[in-house]
């Protein structure tokens, strides 16, 4: 195998972290589903966000993807865990790339992931939004 990919790509495909789902329809979990144009590669990702606290304390993925973006949404998951909302939206891919050595050709897998967390926080709030009554004239 060349040596194109660092060591912490290796392990986060080999091992991923997070793997699975949580259920959708949760109103403490936010989705986000996002592609890559370029590849047609998937990430989705979940994040479970705590009432109280506002914290994410949970995380997971599911990627249909190459290995550095599986290894991109494994490193999300981890890093979104314990942070606000506020905060994991400062998570920028070029971080998750530093992190895993990727080379520039692969930059775009980590954008999945940045793009993905994005997603899963906008999800959270635009059911948050719902739960708070504005949409009450939707359902009349
Ligand atoms: Fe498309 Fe990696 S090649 S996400």
């Amino acid at each position: 195998l060349p040596r194109l990919y660092h060591q912490n790509v290796i392990d986060h495909y080999n091992n991923p972290r997070n793997v699975g789902s949580f259920d959708k329809n949760d109103p403490n979990v936010g989705t986000g589903l996002v592609g890559a144009p370029a590849c047609g590669d998937v990430m989705k990702l979940q994040i479970k966000i705590d009432e109280e606290s506002g914290k994410i304390v949970d995380a997971c993925f599911k990627t249909f993807g190459c290995g550095s973006a599986i290894a991109s949404s494994s490193v999300a998951t981890e890093w979104v865990k314990g942070k606000s909302k506020d905060e994991v939206l400062t998570i920028k891919n070029t971080e998750i790339a530093k992190h895993l050595s990727l080379p520039p050709v692969k930059l775009h897998c980590s954008m999945l992931a940045e793009d993905a967390i994005k997603a899963a926080v906008k999800d959270a709030e635009a059911k948050r939004g719902k739960m708070n009554g504005s949409s009450k004239a939707a359902d009349a």
